[in-house]
């Protein structure tokens, strides 16, 4: 049995929607364990952000978590594949129609704070993070924040919010995270779910 931990929400929905289709029965299920006979897979949906403790903690034996929560939590994981589902980037957004210059004491709204740190200290501007868990684009509306650091998918959230891309900072896919020590046996099991993926994906 492959013990897979796969980022609940967004990547939960893309990759159970490749490998299982429209599936309502899949869709409605609030379980947090999925079980397939079948593949011999066990699917647990833990939050993104805490896929890393699964592995390292040898409760799950794959990962599938997107490259935006690896970076924040800057954990290294020996990643045999990077997909083509999950895609989206990661940006500096801000208002549309009074563009914010990126100068010293600009204040930053995120849920990636060590990312948008890193960003900042780059381009060598000392930028005021605020951490937020989510809704960000609501600091700016609100005038908490000057401008986000944050994942851009289809952009209906930063239209719909009066927010534009400033710049685009790096692209951002799911990727598979090997845990510690698995068996040859699992493995293999894991060659053949990324085959499987591949395959879905090509077929799309
Ligand atoms: C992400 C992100 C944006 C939104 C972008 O949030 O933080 O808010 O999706 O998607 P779009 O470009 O397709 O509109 P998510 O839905 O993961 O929810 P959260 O803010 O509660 O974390």
């Amino acid at each position: 049995m492959l013990r897979i931990a796969l980022a609940k929400g967004r990547l939960q929905e893309e990759f159970l929607k490749l490998i299982y289709g429209d599936s309502k029965e899949r869709r409605e299920n609030r379980s947090l364990f999925l079980k397939d006979e079948v593949r011999n897979w066990e699917i647990i949906l833990p939050k993104a952000t805490d896929v890393a403790k699964y592995l390292q903690m040898g409760m799950a034996d794959v990962g599938i978590v997107g490259k935006d929560v690896l970076e924040e939590e800057g954990t290294y994981f020996k990643s045999p594949a990077q997909f083509s589902f999950g895609t989206c980037q990661m940006v500096i957004a801000g208002p549309k129609f009074e563009q914010k210059k990126i100068t010293d004491g600009i204040r930053v709204a995120t849920k990636y704070p060590k990312v948008a740190q890193r960003i900042f200290k780059e381009k060598g501007i000392h930028a005021r993070i605020i951490y937020l868990q989510g809704s960000v684009e609501l600091a700016v509306a609100t005038q908490v924040a000057d401008v986000i650091v944050d994942i851009v998918e289809t952009g209906k959230t930063l239209k719909e919010n009066g927010l534009t891309i400033y710049e685009k900072l790096f692209d951002v896919n799911a990727k598979l995270a090997l845990g510690n020590n698995i068996s040859d046996e699992k493995r293999e099991a894991v060659e053949r779910l990324i085959d499987e993926i591949n395959i879905k994906i090509n077929k799309n």
